[in-house]
């Protein structure tokens, strides 16, 4: 009898920020949570990352760790079918690491569009660490160590994903084959706006919480600009440019049509329709919440699916080790 058909294998990543908004949630968790039967999936929290640009400030990194992880198992990863681990917990990671660091040219790291704009944005094009510079081939090993063949990534991580291809080619054209090519998987939602409607981030200041309380995110709504010209009631609005628009369209879409309507004849003011959608949107967080709560009640638990989950990866990493020393003809 054959075994069952093994499962395609995704490995997906994120630094440790610490509370994720609804940005992380709508672009990145859902999509995890849809693919966990499917794929087998693996969630590595990628905290040597964090050091690329944040190495003077670690004392909140494990705290951020714990804090994502919440959100993670909140949004309905199922921490037993898919391991959540820990990067600098895997020191597989940093051997892989080095032995790909070999496989890459500096300049080819230095063509990355991806490292070069944060570089950039920061400030450090003259003074950019090695380290940073490498962070690619660090994903890499991240991806490779399990051998993934899809990572979900949003469009500015595509070119991390290339130079993971390279390495793996070159690798096994070398050594013999042992890796397969990782694919980038978009996210199929488009980023979701944050309440300026520039791109919810935590350092613009724009988010929602996954973890805010329903009257924490009433306050938040209450403050957002819809749209300039409809002062009030009455007035006629331009739903393709409001933000509220664009919550409806994700967290009530089965009343969009009627919204749409209603706001560009005037019926709706912008006051009922923030009322609408925050019951709308502390309804569709209401499960989250709920799991979420738990959780923080039981951080030993959330600790304890970090160490299982480490430890289950632990052992495929090594599997994955021993066949590189192998095709390396390290003894
Ligand atoms: N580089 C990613 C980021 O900056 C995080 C990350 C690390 C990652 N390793 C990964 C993402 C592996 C996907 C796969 O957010």
């Amino acid at each position: 009898m054959e075994a069952a058909v093994k499962k395609r294998r995704i490995l997906s990543g994120m630094r440790p920020t610490g509370k994720l908004h609804l940005g992380h949630l709508v672009g990145a968790l859902e999509n995890w949570v849809a693919l966990q039967h499917e794929y087998q999936n693996f969630h590595l929290v990628a905290d040597w990352h964090v050091l690329t640009t944040d190495y003077q400030r670690t004392d909140e990194i494990w705290e951020n760790t714990v804090e994502m992880v919440t959100d993670w198992v909140a949004a309905g990863i199922d921490p037993k079918i898919s391991p959540i681990l820990v990067q600098s917990q895997v020191k597989e990671h940093a051997e892989l690491h080095l032995i790909f660091s070999m496989l890459v040219t500096l300049s080819r790291l230095e063509r990355n569009p991806a490292v070069k704009e944060q570089a950039k944005a920061l400030g450090l094009e003259k003074v950019i660490s090695y380290g940073h510079v490498g962070y690619p081939v660090l994903q890499a090993a991240d991806i490779l160590m399990y051998k993934a063949n899809l990572v979900p990534v949003g469009e500015d991580q595509v070119p991390h994903v290339e130079i993971t291809r390279e390495i793996a080619r070159k690798f096994n054209s070398l050594y013999g084959n042992v890796f397969p090519e990782p694919e980038a998987k978009l996210t199929k939602f488009a980023r979701l706006p944050g309440l300026d409607r520039q791109r919810m981030s935590k350092s613009v200041g724009n988010t929602i919480l996954m973890s805010d309380a329903p009257d924490e995110i009433w306050q938040k709504l209450r403050g957002a600009i819809t749209d300039e010209l409809k002062v009030r009631k009455g007035d006629p609005g331009r739903p393709e440019v409001c933000l509220i628009f664009t919550y409806h369209q994700k967290f009530n879409p089965g009343e969009v049509a009627e919204i749409e309507r209603d706001c560009k004849s005037g019926a709706l003011g912008c006051v009922d329709c923030k009322k609408h959608i925050h019951q709308k949107i502390v309804e569709y967080l209401a499960p989250i919440a709920e799991r979420r709560a738990y959780y923080v009640s039981h951080r030993e638990e959330v600790v304890a699916i970090i160490e299982d989950g480490t430890s289950r990866a632990r052992e495929i990493a090594r599997a994955t080790m021993a066949e590189v020393h192998q095709a390396m003809k390290f003894g």
